[in-house]
């Protein structure tokens, strides 16, 4: 079976304070950490990364000269990650039947979780990571707490997130006809009928989101030893 991973690195990074993704942890890119395991992965057929038009050359070029084992395509993104993963979506393999979603903000993803996460969709339309929420989760509106969740029932969504690329493609043009916007892929599978699954992900597969995530992931990846 044919599986394509399309991994959105197109942000600007406005609460980081630049584009985290393409910026150095150890003597490397972020991009290239959050690479290696799809790049080692069997399963995985196809790469497309969407990255902004400016960096697509550079980009390209660097992973063309990297990955000789699998198909690489670059192509550039729109002004929201829905757009951008519906623009890797557009160039991905005409006979790919699963598509693969990871965030290129989310270095420590490992060969496992991937097979994990694959290997589950085959009971629903599409299966994503997430961890339990060791936190208690307040409802609020403005200063006020209107109500504390249950917290058994409270999952936090991570990437990868793989679905039936038929049923990626329906939410997607759907959502675009109808001016939706969410954060994640799954959500919009759900809104419109098809049932996602979820395993169990993994708290160092932590999303850079702020400088503070940064001193985390440094952290993280020198305890992982990477070079
Ligand atoms: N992303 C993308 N295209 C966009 C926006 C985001 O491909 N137009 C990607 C980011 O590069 C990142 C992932 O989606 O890998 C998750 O997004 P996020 O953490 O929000 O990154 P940014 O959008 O860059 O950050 P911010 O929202 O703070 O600007
Ligand atoms: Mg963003």
């Amino acid at each position: 079976m044919k599986i394509t991973v399309i991994i959105p690195a197109a942000g600007s990074g406005e609460r980081f304070g630049g584009k985290k993704q393409l910026k150095r942890m150890g003597n490397r890119p972020l991009l290239f950490h959050t690479l290696k395991p799809f790049i080692a992965s069997e399963l995985i057929t196809e790469i497309v990364v969407v990255v902004s038009k400016d960096d697509v050359y550079q980009v390209e070029r660097a992973l063309k000269s990297m990955i000789s084992v699998k198909t690489v395509k670059v192509v550039a993104g729109g002004d929201t990650r829905q757009k951008s993963v519906f623009n890797g979506l557009k160039v991905s393999d005409k006979s790919s039947e699963l598509i693969c979603v990871h965030d290129a903000v989310r270095p420590f993803v490992t060969e496992a979780l991937i097979d994990k996460v694959i290997q589950a969709c085959d009971k629903h339309d599409g299966v994503i990571l997430a961890q339990r929420s060791t936190d208690t989760i307040k409802k609020v509106m403005n200063d006020q707490i209107l109500e504390t969740l249950p917290r058994e029932i409270i999952w936090r969504a991570q990437t990868p997130q793989v679905f039936a690329k038929q049923a990626l493609q329906e939410a997607l043009e759907l959502a675009e006809a109808e001016n939706i916007l969410r954060t994640d892929e799954a959500s919009l599978l759900e809104r419109i009928g098809y049932q996602v699954g979820f395993v169990e992900g993994s708290s160092m597969n932590i999303k850079i989101t702020t400088e503070e995530d940064w001193v985390f992931a440094e952290a993280i990846y020198k305890s992982l030893n990477n070079d």
